[in-house]
């Protein structure tokens, strides 16, 4: 848009002027509607303007609730720390603190690495290849995927390992880990933390498997060395229970959360952290928009869609039928070189990003939103959100198979 800095990005690739949004619809000035497979980049795990999120937050606004207070305490306050404890981390066996960062993921990202530096008095934090965590001066350093961007922002204290599978199943990558580290000579020092997202998604959709997840936790825990989990992307239900380490039956120190938090599209991070941990002084990690009351109302109420067990069916439903419907893909189309995923984050892999790009666009043309990831761009990233209604999540399939199965190389290779 006229007067706006050149370094906009989703306006490029879905180029349109969006006006209102419902669920998993979002419409523009034109009335073109867009079926929603991007979800806000998993900020809208519960559809856009969810009805019983919109009525909290309009109640809220209709007694004057106190909107802006830092972190003073205040009622919403209150009720969002009672519910969080309550409904998701007494029943899952979790004993955290809850620390409220600044308003979006990166915040909690730098709070909790500076944190885990103040705990061990240590320096050096292990990430891995192909990670993200944001675009603030530490989370760049530690984010694998922007090596471009990490030129402007050298990464400092930072080690690289590879992540899961990077060489493929047959190489131990946490072997690898243990022996650079433990071992007097390697050149690396003991690091303060692990930072990790259990599925990477701008990485291109790479899962870690339970093993490699159970093998991390045991090792740092052995060794003193904090395990942090991103939860910001693929927490909040992406990957089938609220947080994405459950299938692993692990306990991280340290976990983030943001994106699909405030569950309406408002800002909001968090850090969980074990009380021990919680060795902040007063006003040691500052912030004018912690605490956002408007999503703390909507991330309260949010809360009540994990008492019954009903959304993680849903997902678990959803998981299946796209399983089933993206491997039918993989079977039929040569462009396609793997299709990976759980719950409702799944990622399908084409032969090169350009051909990616093409689907993307084309999509978007014919009215659906997916973006893409990995470091080629050549992952299509769908991520749709967690309550899309059975009939549109099949509708996004459809569009999406029938035009993979309908490329043509000719077309593709001139985009
Ligand atoms: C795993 C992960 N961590 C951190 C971030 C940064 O969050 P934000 O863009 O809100 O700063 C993102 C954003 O996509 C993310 O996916």
């Amino acid at each position: 848009m006229k007067n706006e800095s050149n370094v906009n990005s989703y306006a490029r690739v879905f180029p349109t002027v969006f006006e209102s949004a419902s669920g998993e619809i979002i419409t523009d000035q034109n009335g073109k509607k867009y079926l929603d497979f991007f979800s806000g980049a998993g900020a809208l795990n519960y559809g856009h303007n969810n009805p019983e999120l919109k009525q909290a937050l309009l109640s809220f606004l209709e007694k004057d609730s106190v909107v802006h207070c830092l972190d003073m305490d205040s009622v919403v306050k209150g009720t969002f720390l009672e519910k969080f404890e309550d409904i998701i981390l007494k029943p899952r066996g979790l004993n955290y603190k809850v620390q409220f960062t600044g308003p979006t993921g990166t915040n909690a990202v730098e709070a909790a690495v500076k944190l885990a530096r103040i705990v061990t008095k240590r320096k050096k934090i292990v990430a891995f290849t192909h990670s993200f965590h944001g675009m603030s001066a530490t989370s760049l350093a530690l984010s694998g995927s922007c090596e471009e961007n990490q030129k402007v922002n050298p990464a400092q204290d930072v080690i690289f390992f590879p992540y899961a599978d990077f060489f493929g199943e047959e190489v131990n990558t946490i072997e690898y880990l243990k022996k650079m580290i433990l071992t007097p000579g390697s050149g690396l020092e003991l690091p303060a933390a692990v930072i990790l997202e259990t599925i990477q998604a701008e990485g291109g959709i790479n899962v870690a498997s339970i093993k490699w997840l159970q093998e991390l936790r045991q090792f740092t825990q052995e060794n003193g060395i904090l395990l942090i989990v991103d939860d910001i992307q693929v927490g909040c239900g992406r990957t089938g229970n609220f947080f994405s380490f459950e299938r692993a039956g692990i306990i991280p120190d340290l976990v983030l959360l943001s994106k699909s938090i405030s569950g309406f599209g408002t800002p909001l991070s968090l850090v969980l952290l074990k009380p021990e941990l919680d060795q902040w002084k007063p006003g040691e990690h500052n912030g004018t928009f912690r605490c956002n009351n408007l999503s703390l109302c909507t991330a309260s109420k949010a809360l009540d869609f994990w008492k019954d067990g009903a959304l993680e069916r849903k997902i678990s439903a959803n998981a299946q039928t796209i399983k089933v419907r993206l491997e039918e893909l993989l079977a039929k189309s040569e462009y396609i070189v793997a299709v990976r995923g759980m719950g409702m984050i799944w990622g399908v892999e084409f032969i090169s990003g350009q051909i990616a790009k093409e689907v993307s666009a084309s999509l978007f043309e014919q009215g659906m939103l997916i973006e893409r990831c990995g470091n080629d761009d050549q992952v299509l990233k769908l991520l749709a959100p967690l309550t899309i209604s059975d009939e549109n999540l099949a509708e996004g399939l459809n569009k999406l198979a029938e035009h993979v199965l309908n490329l043509e190389v000719a077309a593709v290779m001139t985009v």
